[in-house]
């Protein structure tokens, strides 16, 4: 029973020796389950790949803030008003694979696209249309959300920047990838565009796209070209989102800081997501 007494400690060094044994015990504590993550990994080595790459991410994330010149999406007047909407949207991160973006990132693609009501979306790079379907569910009944991929068939490839990035980066993707969504029942909403970005006739969309979307080949003469395309393309309430802003990504990486001279960027935490916003401070959906 609480009579109201308060409890004294013995001396006045007991609230010191009890902290000091949390942080040490925490600290074995620690030792202990790193022996064992060790342990499990030598017989499964697939979680060191995984822990690894945790490892190189926390780096990636950390190291694109050093350079300075690319702000933080907390600076944005969009961030204070898609925090303040505290509204929720579609993601399904089962479907990320190898290629895609990640779960995180599909969250925060569909939050941004949500809050932005595009009428028009341009996506370089389609893949399996994970990042497609959720720029579908997550944008206006009305939107149209045009995407653009290299020919399916692997013998119609003929890349006019033969760079050794551009070959590597085709080598990773299976271009007959099944699309998680179905243009012909989306009613029109979905258009499926094929061609190699550089070589591709964007004029018919200049000044029209709201929303752009930029995750195809990531060498720097592709992600230069494909960004001058899409500030083309751009209407006045335009946004543009690059994917793989991070250091293994270095032509994505170059560029991006290069543009950030005189361009205001944001990079977003946790993702690999840079973001420009031409209309910087009046974007409102
Ligand atoms: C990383 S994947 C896109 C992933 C997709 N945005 C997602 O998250 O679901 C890159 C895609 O860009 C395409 N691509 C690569 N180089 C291209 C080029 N020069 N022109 C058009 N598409 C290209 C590849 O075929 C591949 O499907």
């Amino acid at each position: 029973m609480n009579d109201g007494t308060k409890i004294r400690s013995n001396s006045a060094l007991t609230p010191y020796f009890l902290k000091g044994y949390y942080y040490v015990f925490r600290a074995f504590k620690f030792i202990i389950i790193s022996l064992k993550v060790l342990a499990y990994g030598i017989f499964h080595p697939s979680v060191i790949f995984n822990f690894l790459f945790g490892v190189v991410t926390e780096i990636a994330e950390f190291h694109k803030r050093c350079g300075g010149r690319v702000r933080n999406f907390r600076e944005a007047a969009l961030y204070r008003d898609l925090t303040a909407a505290v509204r929720f949207f579609k993601s399904n991160c089962f479907n990320a694979d190898f290629g895609t973006i990640r779960p995180m990132e599909a969250q925060v693609l569909a939050a941004v696209a949500a809050h932005l009501r595009p009428k028009t979306v341009f996506e370089m790079g389609t893949y399996t249309g994970f990042s497609t379907l959720h720029l579908i569910e997550n944008t206006p009944p009305d939107t149209v959300i045009y995407t653009l991929d290299l020919p399916q068939d692997k013998a119609e490839i003929v890349l006019r920047n033969d760079l050794h990035e551009a070959h590597r980066d085709i080598k990773n993707i299976n271009l007959n990838a099944r699309r998680h969504f179905d243009a012909a029942r989306e009613g029109g909403r979905v258009v499926e565009l094929f061609g190699d970005t550089m070589t591709f006739d964007f004029s018919p969309y200049y000044g029209k796209i709201d929303f752009v979307f930029i995750d195809a080949n990531h060498s720097y003469l592709y992600v230069k070209s494909d960004t001058e395309n899409a500030l083309r393309m751009l209407s006045a309430r335009g946004v543009i989102l690059w994917h793989d802003y991070d250091f293994i990504h270095p032509g994505v990486f170059k560029l991006i800081n290069e543009i950030a001279r005189d361009k205001r960027i944001y990079y977003i935490e946790r993702t690999r997501y840079a973001l420009y916003i031409k209309n910087a401070e009046g974007v409102r959906p």
